[in-house]
């Protein structure tokens, strides 16, 4: 089992893969106007007309607390420093052996980080069984969890909400969202849960 470690101060959030379309800027939206954090980017998004404490840096991103990295088009120098200094990364993964691969070869660069690991766009639990197998094969200790495939996030982002702001919105929304929301919240109550979190994995 995981243990945890106290949670006392804002975090700095990435989300970050070596893949393009995994998932990223969905989420770290989401979460980032559902925790009131700013988030952050070296990529055109459209998150960045969504939200008005969104900021892109096409060069040199600062380091914030408080804030969801979202590095898309991955640059691993430009991202390095940040990813070095966040509290978690998340690293979406889907359901192919190239996205698998690539998050493998990742968590290996970052293996002091506490990491977790984010299979998205799910179509059935044993895809998710499969992708959790595979890297624990190689880090055991890793946190995981995942997201179904599901519309939650894309018409969240897309009404400018944050998926919560999005769920609470109506009662079809409720109806329609049900599991994807409750698979969502599990990683907003990450950062709302008091003294809640991950340790670090250990590779
Ligand atoms: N759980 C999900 N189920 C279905 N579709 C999803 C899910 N999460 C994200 N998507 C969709 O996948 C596409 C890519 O998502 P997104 O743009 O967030 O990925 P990204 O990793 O930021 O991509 P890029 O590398 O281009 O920046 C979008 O159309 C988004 O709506
Ligand atoms: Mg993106």
């Amino acid at each position: 089992m995981h243990k945890y470690i106290v949670w006392n101060r804002m975090a700095i959030i990435s989300i970050a893969s070596t893949k393009g379309g995994v998932g990223k800027t969905s989420l770290a939206f989401s979460l980032a106007k559902d925790l009131g954090y700013r988030y952050a980017t070296n990529d055109m998004s459209v998150a960045l007309n969504k939200y008005n404490n969104a900021r892109y840096y096409p060069k040199k991103i600062p380091l914030y607390p408080d804030t969801v990295y979202d590095f898309g088009g991955f640059d691993a120098d430009h991202a390095d420093e940040i990813l070095r200094a966040s509290d978690i990364i998340l690293l979406p993964t889907t359901n192919d052996l190239n996205s698998i691969m690539k998050s493998l070869i990742f968590i290996k660069k970052y293996s002091e980080k506490t990491i977790l690991v984010f299979a998205n766009m799910i179509d059935n639990p044993n895809d998710a069984i499969m992708i959790k197998a595979k890297i624990h094969e190689h880090f055991p200790n890793l946190a995981f969890t995942y997201l179904r495939r599901t519309k939650l996030l894309k018409n969240a982002l897309e009404s400018g909400l944050s998926a919560t702001q999005f769920f609470e919105s109506s009662k079809q929304n409720q109806h329609l969202y049900r599991q994807a929301y409750s698979e969502y919240n599990k990683i907003l109550k990450l950062f709302t849960t008091e003294g809640q979190y991950f340790q670090a994995p250990k590779a």
